[in-house]
């Protein structure tokens, strides 16, 4: 039995709680069926590996975005200004929650208005690319870019989520002709991502083809989100879908050779060493959303903590490898682990 539809705000504070106390990660990380070629004498210094890269015209210190959480409710100014500060502090970009709950409710903007705690990094504001079908359209898109001020705009694909949803936005119809259109009103560059169930190579190149350049695969290893609305249903059915969905590294690989599309690895990123093996399959940078959760909700110190340790992970697994720099480390075959 499906519950009613609820408020946006309970949904939210539902979500964060199941994240935080529930079992949410059914499957191993996809990063883990990888090795890193150890190489014994890498013949560099390990403190001049350059893990810098530009990202949407700003400078990142290694290549790596907070992926898309929260907004909106009590906790979301919280989480949103740790994030944003630590992001500003260690220099990696930071995604927005899902701002859908801006239009209806305007003054619920204050928890996403985070830009004055992160001048320099991209930062990217979210709402879930089905809304098109449920009164959405470039006006809509570009005041919530504008109202926070961002540097683009991901779209959120989530068919799985939304039919597991007891309240779900399950219309998927036309999107992608309406993404065209839509494409050349919105002010700053679009980014499609998944949610934990992954982006397949049919979509990822009708995507590429309508002029999309960026994707966030977000596939399975990480946090599902069939399971997590599994908990807020009464029956079987978030269960029964926990571990459907494209593994991450999977993703990465059946899209990377689509002409003009630039990848984000998300979906399991766990650790530095995953990150590598993101870029080593063929992503541009690595994403992750559950390891900031906690942080988020304690203090800016705590999340620099946790962005620090990837970042110092990251250097190690680049100098196990060999790699002076990112193109360096995109050029490394990874090993099957048997
Ligand atoms: C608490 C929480 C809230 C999330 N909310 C959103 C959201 O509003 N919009 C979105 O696109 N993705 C959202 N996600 C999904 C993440 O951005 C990410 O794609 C997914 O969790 C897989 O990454 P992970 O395995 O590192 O958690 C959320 C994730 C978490 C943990």
């Amino acid at each position: 039995m499906s519950k009613p539809k609820g408020d946006i705000k309970d949904r939210k504070l539902e979500h964060i709680k199941i994240v935080l106390e529930e079992n949410v990660e059914p499957l191993p990380s996809s990063f883990d069926e990888y090795k890193l070629p150890y190489i014994a004498l890498p013949e560099i210094d390990m403190s001049e590996i350059d893990t810098a890269i530009e990202f949407f015209g700003k400078q990142l210190s290694f290549p790596f975005i907070i992926s898309s959480m929260t907004g909106g409710p009590d906790k979301g100014l919280t989480i949103n200004r740790n994030l944003a500060e630590a992001a500003e502090e260690v220099g990696v970009a930071l995604g927005l929650g899902s701002m859908r709950v801006i239009i209806r409710k305007p003054e619920s903007i204050d928890s996403f208005n985070v830009r004055k705690y992160c001048p320099s990094i991209p930062l990217f504001a979210n709402v879930g690319l089905v809304q098109l079908n449920y009164g959405f359209g470039a006006d809509e898109v570009n005041r919530i870019i504008d109202s926070v001020e961002a540097d683009g705009i991901f779209f959120h694909v989530n068919p799985l989520q939304e039919a597991v949803q007891p309240e779900g936005d399950t219309n998927f119809k036309d999107l992608i002709p309406k993404l065209e259109k839509l494409i050349s009103k919105v002010n700053k560059p679009i980014i499609i991502k998944e949610v934990g169930t992954g982006i397949d190579r049919e979509t990822a190149k009708r995507l590429a083809d309508i002029g999309i350049e960026w994707i966030d695969v977000s596939g399975t290893g990480g946090t599902s989100w069939a399971w997590v609305e599994g908990y807020r249903r009464q029956d079987n059915l978030g269960h029964l879908f926990k571990a459907e969905g494209i593994s991450t590294t999977d993703a990465l690989v059946s899209s990377r050779d689509i002409p003009g599309l630039n990848l984000i690895a998300g979906g399991g990123v766990r650790s530095g060493i995953d990150m590598a093996k993101g870029i080593a399959l063929g992503a541009q940078l690595a994403t992750a959303a559950k390891p900031l959760l906690s942080c988020a909700l304690e203090s800016t110190e705590a999340c620099i903590d946790v962005l620090e340790n990837l970042k110092r992970e990251f250097i190690v697994a680049m100098f196990a490898v060999g790699a002076q720099n990112l193109s360096d480390l995109a050029k490394v075959e990874l090993q099957a682990r048997n």
